[in-house]
């Protein structure tokens, strides 16, 4: 089984909490762990890129209270779980704009993307105030840009081209994407990166997932046959 890259729409945190009487932002916090279970339940199982959807660019619509909640945890996350990930070879990276966060948040972001871990075992991309609109709507942009400066000729742009200008776009594609709490949607994920990916929509929430949820879903995936348009006849000849 070659997997080198799972997606993750972390999503049940609130439902965790409310089921234990506990305030929403208390399964925030409680994902942070699961995070922290994830990467070493992918490390152990050898895949080398990660990509997490922790902050959407619909989730402002959410209360301020929750919104400024996620922003402290999100950067006291970084200060906190950063020096022991570099250590483990984990390797850092943000997709998404992030210039709309507090000059401080960006300042952390910048720092820990910039580390580069000895001997690098992971590489995890934190998608934040991310949306796959955005995503192909920037790549969009920088392609004009650098056809209006002459770098691309109107008769070279291809699917292959545009990729380069998205996220992502250095790493290997993403054999499967996960989406914990039930919810069977991608929410504006990885609209453009996710063509042909395995999807998998399970009820764990969130804050619940760990080692053994993520062994159950790679099982699963085995069973899967990924055809990309040809008949199974042709893949088994
Ligand atoms: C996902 O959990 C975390 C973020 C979107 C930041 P939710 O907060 O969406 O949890 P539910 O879906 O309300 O249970
Ligand atoms: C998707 O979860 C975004 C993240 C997990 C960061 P949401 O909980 O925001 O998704 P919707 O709004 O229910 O589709
Ligand atoms: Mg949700």
């Amino acid at each position: 089984m070659n997997i080198q890259h799972i997606a993750i729409i972390m999503d049940g945190n609130g439902r965790w909490a409310a089921q234990r009487k506990r305030p929403r932002t208390w399964g925030h916090k409680a994902g942070v762990k699961a995070v922290k279970s994830a990467l070493q339940a992918c490390v152990k199982a050898n895949i080398g890129h990660l990509t997490l959807f922790a902050f959407s660019s619909e989730n402002w619509r959410r209360p301020e209270a929750e919104v400024s909640r996620l922003m402290t945890l999100f950067l006291s996350s970084l200060e906190k779980e950063t020096p022991e990930l570099t250590q483990q070879g984990v390797a850092i990276r943000f997709i998404g704009d992030v210039s709309a966060f507090s000059d401080k948040l960006q300042a952390k972001m910048a720092e820990v993307s910039a580390l580069e871990p000895e001997r690098q075992q992971l590489t995890l991309n934190v998608a934040v105030n991310y949306g796959g609109r955005w995503d192909i709507v920037q790549a969009a942009k920088q392609l004009i840009i650098d056809h209006q400066q002459g770098s691309v000729n109107l008769d070279d742009i291809s699917e292959d081209l545009f990729h380069s200008y998205t996220c992502l776009a250095q790493q290997p594609a993403i054999d499967l994407l996960i989406r914990t709490g039930g919810e069977q949607r991608i929410s504006n994920f990885l609209l453009w990166q996710c063509a042909y990916t395995e999807l998998f929509f399970i009820d764990t929430l969130w804050p619940d997932f760990d080692e053994k949820v993520l062994q159950s879903v790679l099982d699963a995936y085995q069973q899967r046959e990924r055809r990309f348009g040809q008949t199974s006849e042709q893949l088994n000849a």
